[in-house]
């Protein structure tokens, strides 16, 4: 083997860009984040000492470059046009029937039905990314569409998006086009960061990937996790693609990058209907903000011939969903206590219809947010839903107002125990500061039995009230502690689920650590987090004697995290919570051990009939010292473990060059390490 400090730094950078793209394309990772950043870190301190051996395509490459003053602003090789839109199915069908009657003119020989591809339309930022020779060379937003702004610096913070195309990609010169958007959770945890800190929030998650893309600083950029979704190709040279589109972005996805995982062929107008209405209802459901689907012509003869109009292309358009904004009124404004004690403005609603669920309750966020939209009790209100449908108010009309409205006063204590609200100094939030508030610990638990905390089943926030209410529950061990006979007396709960709410609870306790310190409720401590902060203690007991200086140590856990957690454990009454927790008989369930990482980064093939071991044992095998098992050979893979009557994979192992292994020689490979 080959040991010098640029075959490492090879091997590191494939090793790191094939796991982001499991993690950030294909959202399977194979290996913890904490494996990952070891590894990170490994590359930056070899590439820190051979400063010449760093490449273009490395993961540490994406951050580092100097503020600008201004985008340049570059001409686009093809113009991107804009699509027209159809705003109701009616449309949708007279699309087809117009794309019909305009095919029917032409000499070429048509099918009785016309086939579409028919993908999201992303609610985000569109963006054309250029690969030279493979390699990422410059990135441009739409802009006017003739001149982009060049904001390749923050588009190389972009994970999803890779530096270097694999083999397949690195034509001379490649455009892929698509969209750059903000997942609905990352946008909303990014809001409640900005109103922590008394920033604004971003009105929604298009105008957050837009601000984002636009900064100047690429730090700032990097800092906020963006997606890309590829919709398509632009310009290219010496490309020969498939033509038809699903087949074009098949092979988009190959090369690494993420499309719309509604992306699926339809026939004529009746096909293009039932797509609609299938993507609408399954909107709310989707990690991203769609506003519609996009309807591309497949075959590329027929999308030839239609060609382009002045600004958009006949053979596409953008099927929009109804609008999520709406009127309503403004009848109150309530505080609403959260499990950390904050104390949010929610608005009260005239009950409204927006995009097809009825709409009563919005966040207000906090009273800053009220000052600056000017709402006052009494205004007509726009509402939009965004993010993970949560509701908002966008602004006030001001044309409706007619003196009769009220300005919201924000009360000095807390509207449910009464404590007097406190305000740190630089915080925008309100807090209630009494442990022992009714409503902080209905909070609390609901979040500790949430779907992805504990997932207690049957325990909805309904029953933690219920629960809370009749003094069943004042701590969250106490749901451990519950009777029978108690939980079937309150109302609606019959034998059945009060038995399969106990069963509920008795396997809730074996849950993963990591989940379990996420269910905890600590402030700023999130999913990811409590993952890094699990898979570094190993155990309960190691986690009961973390400092704030090791916390401070691990990856992404900054001074506010480990503040926050060093606080949480430090605080007696917490403590005291954890033990009496912990006496209920949790079993923390450990991750896979992993045997070793010696097969890191490593593809095997399993093929013919193994001897001493099963194709299961064989693969945990691998996997168990970090490597990956795949069905199929491709120039990917590493080696081909070939048993008897190994039949084409090994012809095909044996026609790239691919190493080959008896089950004998895998076995003492795998035991030497
Ligand atoms: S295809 C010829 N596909 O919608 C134009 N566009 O008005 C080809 N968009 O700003 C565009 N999702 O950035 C296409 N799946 C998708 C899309 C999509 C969002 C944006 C695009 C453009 C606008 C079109």
């Amino acid at each position: 083997m080959n040991n010098s400090p640029a075959s490492r730094i090879d091997e590191l950078v494939r090793d790191l860009n094939y796991h982001a793209h499991r993690y950030y394309v294909l959202n399977a990772p194979e290996i913890s984040d904490a494996e990952y950043d070891r590894r990170y870190r490994e590359l930056e301190a070899l590439e820190q000492q051979h400063p010449e051996l760093i490449k273009e395509e490395s993961p540490t490459r994406r951050v580092g470059a100097p503020p600008l003053d201004a985008f340049e602003s570059v001409a686009h090789r093809i113009p991107m046009l804009s699509l027209d839109n159809a705003m109701s199915e009616e449309e949708l069908v007279e699309f087809d029937e117009r794309t019909k009657r305009f095919l029917e003119k032409s000499d070429l020989s048509l099918p009785s039905e016309i086939e579409y591809t028919v993908e999201h339309k992303f609610d985000g930022v569109a963006l054309s990314l250029l690969y030279r020779e493979g390699y990422l060379e410059r990135a441009l937003t739409r802009g006017d569409g003739v001149n982009g702004e060049d904001v390749t610096t923050n588009v190389r913070t972009i994970k999803s998006i890779p530096l270097r195309l694999p083999e397949e990609g690195a034509y001379p010169y490649l455009e892929i086009r698509g969209e750059v958007v903000f997942l609905k959770s990352d946008f909303e945890a990014l809001n409640e960061k900005r109103v922590a800190r008394g920033d604004d929030p971003f009105a929604n998650p298009r105008n957050a990937a837009s601000g984002s893309l636009r900064q100047l600083d690429s730090s700032i950029t990097a800092r906020r996790p963006l997606t890309f979704f590829a919709y398509g190709f632009g310009d290219s040279e010496a490309v020969s693609l498939p033509g038809e589109n699903l087949a074009d972005m098949k092979f988009i996805s190959e090369l690494g990058f993420r499309v719309s995982p509604f992306l699926q062929s339809v026939k004529g107008g009746k096909g293009l209907v039932e797509a609609f209405r299938q993507a609408e209802d399954e909107r709310e459901q989707l990690p991203f903000e769609v506003d519609g689907l996009v309807v591309k012509v497949n075959d590329a003869s027929l999308r030839e011939e239609l060609g382009t109009k002045q600004r958009s292309p006949r053979w596409a358009i953008a099927a929009k969903f109804a609008a999520v904004e709406e009127n309503t009124k403004l009848l109150d404004i309530v505080l609403q206590v959260g499990r950390t004690g904050a104390l949010t403005p929610v608005a009260v609603l005239e009950p409204v219809q927006v995009g097809g669920v009825v709409v009563s309750r919005a966040t207000l966020h906090n009273e800053q947010e009220i000052r600056r939209k000017d709402l006052r009790i009494g205004d007509t209100v726009i509402v939009r839903r965004q993010g993970d449908v949560i509701p908002a108010v966008v602004a006030h009309v001001p044309s409706a107002r007619d003196g009769s409205e009220k300005e919201f006063v924000f009360p000095e204590s807390c509207p449910v125990c009464g404590a007097t609200a406190e305000k740190p100094e630089g915080e925008a939030v309100a807090r209630c500061p009494n442990p022992k508030c009714g409503a902080k610990i209905v909070q609390r638990i609901i979040h500790f039995v949430s779907r992805n905390a504990l997932d207690v089943q049957g325990l909805g926030e309904k029953v933690v009230e219920l629960l809370v209410d009749e003094g069943l529950v004042s701590d969250l061990s106490d749901l451990f502690h519950l009777e029978k006979e108690k939980i079937a007396s309150l109302p609606r709960m019959g034998e059945l689920s009060t038995q399969n709410l106990l069963e509920a609870l008795e396997k809730a306790k074996h849950v993963s650590l990591a989940k379990f310190l996420f269910a905890l409720g600590i402030r700023h401590v999130g999913e990811r987090t409590a993952r890094i902060i699990a898979e570094h203690a190993g155990t309960i007991d190691n986690v009961l004697k973390l400092t704030e200086e090791e916390l401070l140590e691990l990856p992404e856990v900054g001074p506010e995290i480990a503040g926050s957690f060093a606080s949480f454990l430090a605080n007696e009454e917490e403590r005291e919570l954890l033990v009496r927790l912990i006496d209920c008989g949790f079993q923390f369930q450990a991750p896979e051990a992993k045997a070793s990482d010696s097969l890191a980064g490593k593809v095997f093939v399993l093929t013919g009939t193994l001897e001493e071991l099963s194709r299961g044992d064989a693969k945990k095998l691998v996997e168990s010292h970090g490597g990956k098992v795949s069905s199929s050979v491709s120039k990917k893979t590493d080696f081909v473990v070939a048993g008897e009557k190994a039949g084409s994979k090994l012809t095909k192992a044996e026609e790239l060059g691919v190493a080959v292994l008896s089950e004998s020689d895998f076995l003492s490979m795998v035991k030497e390490r």
